[in-house]
C-alpha cells in the first residue's frame, strides 16, 4: 500500500470520485487500496456498461476484503494526450494501481514505462495493448476476449437462423445472402477480425455470401444509423443482412429501418455485446441474435487483478488467463 493521498484533491480528481463503502473514520485500522480507472470514451455504449459494471464489482470486493478502496474514474474522451496527462496525474498522485482502457491501443509502451518507473501496476481492458509492449513489464495485464471467437460465434447465430428461415433470409431466391458490414473503428482488434471470422464462419457453413456494401461506423449508434440509411436508400429491399462488429452500431440500423418508408422490408440484424438495448432488440423480434461480450465477468477479473496487484501481491489465480492475458468467453444470444 502507498502512502495516502493527502491534501486537496486535484480538480481533475473531483470529477468522479467513488469511494466504495465505508467512510474512513469507519474502517480507520483497515488499508487502503487506491485506484485509477480511466475510459477511452465513456460515450460508447459497451463502455459505459463495463463502468457499472466495475462499479459494482469495486464495491462487493471491498465488502468481501479487509480493505477500503478508493476508484476514480475518468472519461478520456477519446483523446490519447488527455489520457496520457490524466494516467500522470495518478501517478504523481502515488495511485496503487491503473486500469486502462486506451483510447490508442498502439500507444501503451510510454504508458507502461512511466507505471514501471513509478512502480504502479497496470491492467489494461477492452483496448489491446500490442504483445511488444505488454511484454515491457511483469506488472501489466490485459483482460478482454477472444475477437475471433466472437466473430465465430456471430457467424453460428447467422447460420442457425438461415438453416430455420432460409426463405426469409434470402428474398430473392438467388442462393446468396446480400448483406451490408457495419465495422467498428479501424485498427481495433475487435474489428476487422470479428469481421473475418463471422464471415469465414459462415461461408464455411455452407451459404455464399455477397457484401453489397460496408464501412467503419467506430462502434457509434449514430454512425450505424447515417450508413444504414445511405444504404437503404441506395440499395433498399436489395439488403437481405446487416451484420455488425457490435451491438450499439446494429441498433443504429434498426433506428434507419424503423422509418415508414421501410416498414415493410425484411432485413435480418446481427450485433455483438449483449447490451441491454439489444437484448430487448432480439426479444422483441427486431434483431437475431447477438454475441454477449461478458462485461461482467471481465470486471471482475479487472477488479480482482486490481486488488491483488495493488497491495503488491502476486495475482489470484483467473480463468481464461495465459501470459498475464485474460480473454473472458464469449456467448451466443438468440430468442
Ligand atoms: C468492443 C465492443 C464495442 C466497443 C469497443 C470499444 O469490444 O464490442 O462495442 O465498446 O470494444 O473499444
Amino acid at each position: 500500500m502507498k502512502k495516502s493521498i493527502g491534501g486537496g484533491l486535484l480538480g481533475l480528481l473531483a470529477a468522479a470520485m467513488l469511494c466504495a463503502g465505508c467512510t474512513a473514520d469507519e474502517k480507520s485500522d483497515t488499508q487502503e487500496l487506491r485506484v485509477g480507472v480511466l475510459f477511452y470514451n465513456q460515450d460508447d455504449m459497451f463502455i459505459s456498461a463495463m463502468r457499472q459494471e466495475l462499479d459494482e464489482c469495486f464495491r462487493k470486493t471491498e465488502k468481501q476484503e479487509e480493505c477500503r478502496i478508493t476508484v476514480s474514474f475518468f472519461d478520456s474522451m477519446g483523446n490519447q494526450l488527455t489520457q496520457n496527462e490524466q494516467i500522470k496525474q495518478f501517478i504523481e498522485r502515488d495511485y496503487d494501481v491503473l486500469c486502462v482502457n486506451l483510447v490508442d491501443r498502439t500507444d501503451a509502451a510510454a504508458i507502461i514505462d512511466e507505471g514501471k518507473k513509478a512502480d504502479i501496476p497496470l491492467v489494461f481492458f477492452n483496448r489491446e495493448p500490442v504483445s511488444a509492449d505488454l511484454a515491457r513489464w511483469d506488472k501489466v495485464y490485459y483482460v478482454g476476449a477472444d475477437a475471433a471467437e466472437g466473430g465465430r460465434q456471430q457467424g453460428e447465430i447467422f447460420l442457425e437462423y438461415y438453416k430455420k428461415h432460409k426463405d426469409v433470409m434470402d428474398k430473392n431466391g438467388d442462393g446468396l445472402i446480400q448483406y451490408v458490414l457495419l465495422e467498428g473503428e479501424p485498427g481495433h482488434q475487435d474489428a476487422a477480425i470479428r469481421t473475418e471470422s463471422c464471415i469465414k464462419t459462415i461461408k464455411e457453413g455452407g451459404v455464399e455470401m455477397r457484401r453489397l456494401a460496408g464501412a467503419n461506423a467506430n462502434w457509434r449508434f449514430n454512425q450505424g444509423k447515417e450508413k444504414m440509411e445511405g444504404w437503404l436508400a441506395e440499395f433498399g429491399d436489395g439488403i437481405e443482412a446487416v451484420i455488425s462488429n457490435n451491438d450499439a452500431m446494429a441498433l443504429g440500423a434498426l433506428e434507419a429501418l424503423d422509418e415508414p418508408e421501410w416498414a415493410d422490408l425484411q432485413i435480418q440484424v446481427l450485433g455483438l455485446d449483449g447490451i441491454e438495448e439489444a437484448q430487448a432488440a432480439i426479444k422483441e423480434g427486431r434483431m437475431i441474435g447477438t454475441v454477449l461480450n461478458d462485461a461482467k465477468g471481465q470486471a471482475e477479473a479487472i477488479v480482482q487483478l486490481a486488488a491483488d496487484l495493488g497491495r503488491d501481491e502476486t495475482p489470484r489465480a483467473i480463468s481464461h488467463m495465459e501470459n498475464r492475458v485474460v480473454r473472458v468467453p464469449y456467448d451466443i444470444l438468440t430468442q
